[in-house]
């Protein structure tokens, strides 16, 4: 099975009790660790960002541990509070030194589960009307970055896209991003990033031919959420 969820923002190495959040991040990683009993060694998860509060991949270590206990495959991808997170090959180097193999990295490139192809980047949220030349060009970096990863899915008739940032909410929308899940074939999109009562403007259903879901892990119960 192919599971995603985003949003773990694990703190074993920081001090950032989470259920000053509201009562349900109470015991987050608990019920994480125990709704991840239903996920078998040969499973893949897709985790969609900010999955750790750490500053440093040191500050990290018993976060990225707690990810790599969790059964099967994981494939993570960079959210906005992944300060950690220099480049992804050192990424992958900190993971490899400490045994951390169970743990992939979602950034320029795109997975195959079967034949389906997983691809994403984190995004970003950039106003449609008057935005900032900073914020356009974080988001055209951003669009460059899912564009490569989709074509690195080659003829696949299946690609998935996962984003930390929804592609739209309230007076954010990129038609970029939008215009790439239409060119490459997109039909599932799966987000994160929004929590609380902002999940109240979040779109999930279909837009022109493609699904979108939030599953930052509030909005989800903490249980990954099965894709294929
Ligand atoms: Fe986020
Ligand atoms: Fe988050």
């Amino acid at each position: 099975m192919l599971y995603t969820i985003g949003d773990l923002h694990l703190s074993f190495g920081a001090d950032k009790p989470m259920d000053v959040f509201g009562a349900e991040w109470e015991n987050h990683a608990e019920k994480l660790r125990e709704n991840f009993k239903a996920v078998s060694p040969e499973d893949t998860t897709v985790i969609a960002g900010d999955m750790t509060w750490g500053m440093s991949l040191n500050d990290c270590l018993e976060d990225f541990r707690f990810i790599h206990e969790l059964p099967g495959k994981k494939i993570i991808l960079k959210g906005n509070h992944d300060f950690w997170w220099s480049t992804a090959s050192k990424a992958m180097s900190f993971f490899r030194e400490h045994g951390l193999d169970s743990i992939e990295i979602l950034n320029n490139n795109c997975f195959f589960y079967g034949e389906t192809a997983l691809c994403g980047t984190r995004g970003w949220f950039c106003p449609r009307e008057n935005a900032s030349d900073q914020d356009k060009k974080i988001m055209a970096r951003e669009v460059q970055r899912l564009e490569t990863s989709l074509k690195a899915a080659g003829e696949a008739e299946r690609k998935i896209v996962f984003l930390h940032y929804p592609p739209f909410y309230g007076k954010y929308y990129s038609d970029e991003m939008v215009e790439l899940l239409h060119r490459y074939g997109v039909r599932e999109c799966y987000y994160g990033h929004i929590h609380g009562a902002g999940r109240l403007l979040a779109f999930e259903g279909e837009a022109d031919g493609v699904s979108y879901r939030l599953i930052s892990a509030d909005h989800v119960g903490f249980k990954p959420v099965r894709v294929i």
